[in-house]
């Protein structure tokens, strides 16, 4: 199992991360706005937003781990992709980073505020470092605006994905799902 990225396609590594994360990403989306419209007496009220703080605690790690990984491993190259077209989704790519990182910051500036620090489900704390009057509605104003924006960005994204796999019928889908199609066997390789 090929585990580094290569220039013909993602490893098991990057794959991993892009899954896990996206499902982890659309799924705190829903947590967010279901947990906001929580009344006082729901059973939900406290643990709710908990969870969300500590498993966005987790995703502000993944995003660091996986941009280093991102930075250690080449870059796939797509054949299947025009120049414009590469050039767009690097644009995406790295507006990910970028959306990702503000939106969980901003998260984290909103739940510590207050100096509280965030438990992360019993494992490890992250202190509270930054205090500022006014923070916690500046930074749950960013926190709103950026989490519909990556959502957005996401969404034109799997679009653009799906129209590579279902309509140019590409492998740019399969290189991310299932890593790079093998190479045919040269006859050098056979001979051997
Ligand atoms: C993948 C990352 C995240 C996504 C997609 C996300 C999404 C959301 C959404 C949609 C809301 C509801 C906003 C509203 O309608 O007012 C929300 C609220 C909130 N989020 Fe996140 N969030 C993420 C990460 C984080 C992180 C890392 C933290 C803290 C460590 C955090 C803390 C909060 C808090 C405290 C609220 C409640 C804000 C309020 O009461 O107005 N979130 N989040
Ligand atoms: C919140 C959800 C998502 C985020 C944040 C996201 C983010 C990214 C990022 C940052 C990359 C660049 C590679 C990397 O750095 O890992 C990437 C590549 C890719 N993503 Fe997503 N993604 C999401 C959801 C999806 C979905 C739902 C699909 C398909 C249905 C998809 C299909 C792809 C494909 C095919 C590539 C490779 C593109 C290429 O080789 O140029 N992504 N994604």
């Amino acid at each position: 199992m090929l585990i580094r990225d290569t220039l013909e396609g993602y490893g098991i590594v990057s794959r991993l991360f892009h899954w896990l994360m996206a499902i982890a990403i659309f799924g705190m989306f829903a947590l967010g706005l279901w947990m906001v419209r929580l009344d006082y007496y729901s059973p939900y009220y406290n643990a709710a937003p908990n969870f969300h703080r500590d498993l966005g605690m987790l995703l502000l790690l993944a995003l660091v781990v996986r941009w280093l990984w991102r930075a250690a491993n080449p870059k796939p190259v797509s054949d299947d992709l025009t120049p414009a077209e590469r050039k767009i989704s690097n644009v995406v790519h790295w507006g990910f980073y970028v959306l990702l990182l503000v939106l969980m910051v901003s998260g984290y500036l909103i739940s510590t505020q207050d100096g509280e620090s965030i438990d992360v489900f019993g494992w490890f704390s992250v202190p509270s470092i930054f205090r500022m009057p006014g923070l916690e509605d500046r930074a749950g104003y960013i926190h709103r605006l950026f989490a519909y924006a990556v959502i957005a960005l996401a969404v034109v994204h799997t679009l653009a994905a799906l129209k590579h796999h279902f309509i140019d019928k590409d492998d740019v889908l399969g290189r991310m799902w299932s890593g790079p199609k093998a190479r045919p066997k040269s006859k050098e390789d056979n001979s051997q």
